[in-house]
């Protein structure tokens, strides 16, 4: 069986608070909500409108939907983001990613739907590696995968224009041992 008919079969997933499922049309106001909000598109969607946040549903989350999760609060059921992992096939690895609504950052709702992504990764795919790439201004996302135990791989110097300005994109990666290591201490009683 292929991984992403592995993939396939995790469409949900539930975490102590988030559940992560499929995103929806109804999410539309969410996904507008966060591309249109300055602080909150800064480094990521870009949805100055709903024609635009409707153009990315059809093309992104939901015309292309495996790995793509809405995340939402258990407890209330409000949608506060989403996760994705990109799946590597042939080279055993991924690529995560997530966004979470402003009014919900600091709860630490990312690195959590994030774990979750890792744990698939790792002890049901049994990827090889996970990796992420964010822009070096983005602390914030380099907090998410610090949280992870992540290590940072490497900086791409004016990697990407943003604007007139040259962007240093950072890599930051886990491989299977580091993460196998990470949950044997989680584990361990002493
Ligand atoms: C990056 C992001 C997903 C983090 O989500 P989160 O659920 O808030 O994650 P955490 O709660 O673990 O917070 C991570 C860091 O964000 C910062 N932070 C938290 N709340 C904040 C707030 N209200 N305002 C500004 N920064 C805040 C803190 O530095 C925090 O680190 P700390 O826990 O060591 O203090 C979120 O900031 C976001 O959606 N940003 C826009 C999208 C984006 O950049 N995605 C990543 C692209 S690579």
């Amino acid at each position: 069986m292929s991984l992403k008919v592995e993939l396939l079969k995790h469409q949900e997933i539930t975490t102590q608070r988030l559940l992560l499922r499929p995103v929806r049309l109804a999410d539309a106001e969410d996904f507008y909500r966060i591309g249109s909000d300055p602080e909150n598109n800064r480094f990521t969607i870009h949805y100055p409108n709903m024609d635009a946040t409707l153009d990315g549903m059809a093309d992104y989350w939901m015309g292309d939907p495996l790995g793509k999760y809405a995340v939402v609060l258990r407890k209330t059921n409000q949608f506060a983001g989403a996760v994705e992992v990109h799946l590597d096939e042939k080279n055993r690895k991924a690529e995560i990613g997530y966004l979470i609504t402003r009014r919900f950052w600091g709860n630490g709702y990312a690195p959590e739907a994030a774990a979750a992504l890792l744990d698939l990764c790792f002890n049901v795919l049994n990827l090889n590696r996970v990796e992420a790439m964010y822009d070096s201004r983005n602390h914030n996302s380099g907090r998410v995968l610090e949280k992870l135990g992540m290590h940072i791989e490497g900086r791409l110097r004016n990697d990407r224009m943003d604007g007139d300005v040259a962007v240093t994109s950072v890599v930051a990666a886990i491989t299977a041992d580091e993460y196998a290591q990470k949950q044997a201490t989680a584990n361990a009683t002493y």
